[in-house]
């Protein structure tokens, strides 16, 4: 505790760190093509250094057609031509690590991309499909789909088989072109150890892992039975085997996991942290929390619960690449957030929502354990509203349309306020196009600007980095009136949030490090505003 998260020789770095997820495609173009890509991210490495965080989070940057954001890898050795190459991506994670910072990449187990070649051999009739799951369809032709599992994109109707041209089906729980692997195969869990050997080999010091309950299928794909019996894929298991095996593997690499683990089970997500499992897991309970005192209370109360008897640091996370971005939604009458409750033009109030995400920001990074920041939430960017028909995602196109999808969060990043397409790229139109309102967002102008959130968030991860109590360690809370939450930590260290109306004092201090908005005129704590003390 107290430790510079970012010292390069500290082993339990991943317990305090702030790490920051790139999602390459959107994060900067460096060729002018309108994708961004790895030149993009070198270029800006000063960046994120100057901005303080201790390790980026790469979604995956393979081989990929991309029909699901590159979640779709058609291999997990090379990176895909339109962000550049493997000698790239490793001076990049060479020249990160310069800097103190460190890199983790992203693998998707559950599925590979119909391009993959595994895949292309099983559906040239080869030995390969023992690696997926193909089964023969039910009624009287093998015209119906082999069970009645539910899409994994929620509000998809769309069913998890599809059917080949030979008459047999096979599995994906997402897009047909991501089509799941049978883990119950030795291949496919050797394979498995050897990319993670791979990508540990060229210097990543962490691996965070897609869809980690999906992997393990019931044999026998039985019909989905609502709460009887264990779930067919969610959360079985024959996973903890497979982690154990993983476990060692980074454990040779002194590498770390980040488990991506969606349970509303505390026991059972819990059971993925076991000592000799992954190291963390995303806190989601956290991010889907509504701006409600109370209620963030009881979801920080029972994440600390839930990672203590296992001795896992917790993870703090607003946003990724999946979910509404921060400021939309906790602008919103309904602030918390939920996959099946996404529509088209809900409402909101941005001024309301970047004050509070201010303050969640202060929260978050208080709080003990790790903290993800996804691209753009330091810039406090908004959803955008993406036209109709720009949209790429297929979350959206799965749903038949109603589901705005995913592509609002995944936007090109504004850098420079006067340059063409706010600085992402000098040529081509971003792949995705930027609302007309992003140059106000640049980083450039934040920059000089003291109060915007880029400012905030370089001086709140300054300061967590350089003041002791922050990061892993324990919390208590202090008596506070109704929809305030107040806290210390250690070394007199205190964080308080008023989520109430009205405005109250702070907390016994010494020295007010920081606060996410200005107190009032008499000194108190007004409402959506957070504060870091020394007492
Ligand atoms: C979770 C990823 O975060 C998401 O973007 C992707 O669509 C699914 N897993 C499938 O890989």
């Amino acid at each position: 505790m107290g430790q510079p998260t970012h010292a390069l020789t500290q082993h339990d770095w991943w317990r305090s760190a702030v790490i920051y997820q790139v999602y390459v495609r959107s994060f900067a173009d460096g060729d002018g093509d309108g994708t961004g890509d790895l030149a993009g991210v070198r270029a800006r490495l000063p960046y994120l250094a100057e901005l303080g965080v201790d390790a980026l989070w790469f979604s995956p940057w393979y081989l990929s057609p991309m029909k699901d954001g590159g979640y779709d890898v058609a291999d997990y050795r090379a990176i895909d031509p339109a962000f550049g190459t493997l000698a790239e991506a490793e001076k990049l994670i060479a020249e990160a690590r310069e800097l103190g910072i460190r890199t983790l990449v992203d693998i998707v187990p559950n599925h590979v991309s119909d391009q993959h070649p595994w895949f292309r051999a099983a559906l040239a009739g080869g030995p390969e499909r023992e690696l997926f799951h193909f089964r023969s369809g039910r009624g009287a032709h093998g015209e119906l789909p082999p069970n009645d599992w539910p899409s994994q994109f929620l509000g998809s109707a769309e069913p998890v088989w599809t059917r080949l041209p030979d008459g047999d089906w096979y599995l994906h729980l997402f897009t047909p072109e991501q089509p799941d692997l049978n883990w119950a195969h030795p291949a496919v869990r050797q394979e498995h150890e050897d990319v993670l050997r791979f990508w540990f080999e060229r210097g990543v010091a962490g691996v965070r892992i897609d869809s980690a309950a999906l992997l393990a299928k019931d044999p026998a794909l039985p019909d989905f039975v609502d709460g009887r019996g264990p779930h067919p894929y969610v959360d079985r298991d024959e996973l903890h085997d497979i982690y154990r095996s993983w476990r060692a593997v980074a454990d040779a690499y002194d590498g770390i996991f980040v488990g991506e683990v969606w349970l509303p089970d505390t026991e059972r997500f819990a059971r993925y942290l076991r000592p000799d499992e992954l190291h963390t897991a995303f806190n989601f309970s956290f991010l889907s929390c509504p701006w409600d005192a109370a209620r963030l209370r009881t979801s920080i109360d029972e994440t600390l619960a839930e990672h203590a008897p296992v001795g896992a640091p917790a993870t703090w996370v607003l946003c990724n690449h999946d979910v509404t971005r921060t400021v939309t939604r906790y602008g919103r009458a309904d602030t918390g957030f939920d996959f099946a409750a996404k529509a088209f033009g809900t409402p909101t109030d941005l001024a309301l929502g970047t004050r509070r995400a201010r303050a969640a920001a202060l929260l978050s990074l208080a709080l003990p354990g790790a903290v993800y920041l996804y691209q753009g939430e330091e810039l406090g960017l908004p959803e955008a509203d993406i036209p109709l028909d720009r949209i790429e995602d297929p979350m959206h196109f799965r749903s038949g349309g109603t589901d705005p999808g995913r592509d609002g969060c995944r936007v090109p990043l504004p850098w420079a306020a006067g340059a063409p397409y706010a600085g992402f790229g000098s040529r081509d139109e971003p792949w995705l196009p930027q609302p007309a309102d992003w140059p106000a967002y640049a980083a450039d102008r934040q920059s000089e600007d003291p109060g915007s959130m880029l400012r905030l968030y370089r001086a709140a991860l300054r300061i967590r980095r350089t003041t002791p109590g922050f990061g892993d360690g324990p919390l208590s809370w202090l008596p506070a009136p109704d929809g305030v939450l107040a806290f210390t930590r250690t070394d007199g260290l205190t964080c308080a949030v008023n989520l109430s109306e009205r405005p109250v004092d702070l907390p016994e201090h010494t020295q007010l490090l920081l606060s996410s908005g200005p107190l009032d005129d008499k000194g108190l704590l007004p409402q959506d505003t957070a504060v870091w003390l020394h007492a």
